[in-house]
């Protein structure tokens, strides 16, 4: 597949081919997003919680998030590499988001940079200064606090357009796409059809102009809790558990390692010599 463009996708739009996008947080992952030739690749700020450990995503910081987008750039040269800039990153200031946002392009090495929330002044901004920004509407994590928890958004009249009020200023701001998490259907379809960048679902139902998932939740390697939207297309987690357990059982039975993992170099007899006279000196 050829290094996937921002102009590809809008033609993908157009065309009405629907664009697929997962996350991916280091070189191994994103080899295998790469051999599936999925189009674009989000290194989240999810990683705070399927990789590292976290509660929530406010803790990850940007060196943080550009130690994980370098490898994934490595594994994954063809889709588009897309960097999470973190919370805490661009919220002080203008100039703070440009600054953040240039850290992760020219450290990192990504693509492009994703922001959560409504902040056309601040997309405008990194776009003026020659950097690509996806746009983050709905359920954003990082403020999931002040929506009331991690709930869906955009239930009722008002709050629909208002989200489709943000849509289009962020779409005026700049944005080559926007991620829209958790809202009703509908309002995904709307938003699909009033806004002529991609408009990419989580949680956003069936008529969104592609979809995104996260690495781990979608391979069931992340078993806090799964979010209804997520479709689990494997169970790779209890595959591994039960290879570890298959390896523990071969360790204790001595089934493992078997000859055909081992070296040779000397006979049994060579080495029970060897034994023998380290055990004489010893007496
Ligand atoms: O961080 C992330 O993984 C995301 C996706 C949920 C879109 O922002």
């Amino acid at each position: 597949m050829a290094k996937v463009t921002i102009q590809q996708l809008q033609k993908m739009k157009e065309d009405g081919e629907k664009i697929s996008m997962v996350t991916a947080y280091d070189f191994s992952q994103a080899v295998l997003v790469e051999k599936a030739e999925i189009e674009v690749i989000l290194v989240g700020d999810s990683l705070a919680m399927t990789t590292l450990g976290h509660e929530g995503t406010t803790a990850l910081t940007t060196d943080e998030m550009i130690a994980h987008i370098r490898p994934v750039v490595k594994g994954a040269p063809s889709p588009m590499v897309i960097g999470d800039l973190v919370f805490g990153s661009y919220n002080e200031s203008i100039a703070q988001a440009i600054h953040s946002s240039n850290r992760l392009i020219k450290e990192g090495g990504c693509d492009a940079v994703k922001l959560e929330g409504a902040l056309p002044d601040t997309v405008r901004a990194i776009v003026d200064a020659g950097i690509a920004v996806q746009g983050h509407l709905g359920l954003t994590p990082q403020t999931a606090v002040l929506l009331g928890g991690f709930k869906v958004q955009g239930k009722g009249h008002d709050a629909a357009l208002k989200l489709l009020d943000d849509a289009r200023r962020l779409e005026e701001a700049g944005v080559f796409s926007i991620v829209l998490e958790c809202v009703p259907e509908e309002l995904g379809r709307v938003m699909s059809q009033i806004v002529s960048v991609p408009v990419i679902g989580i949680g956003a139902g069936r008529f969104c102009d592609g979809q995104v998932l996260v690495f781990h939740d979608m391979l069931g390697l992340f078993d806090r809790f799964t979010p209804r939207f997520v479709k689990q297309y494997r169970q790779i987690g209890q595959e591994i558990v039960g290879a570890f357990q298959e390896f523990k059982e071969e360790i204790r039975n001595g089934s493992f390692p078997s000859e055909e993992h081992a070296f040779s170099g000397f006979s049994r007899e060579e080495a029970d010599g060897i034994l023998a006279g380290i055990k004489s000196r010893m007496n």
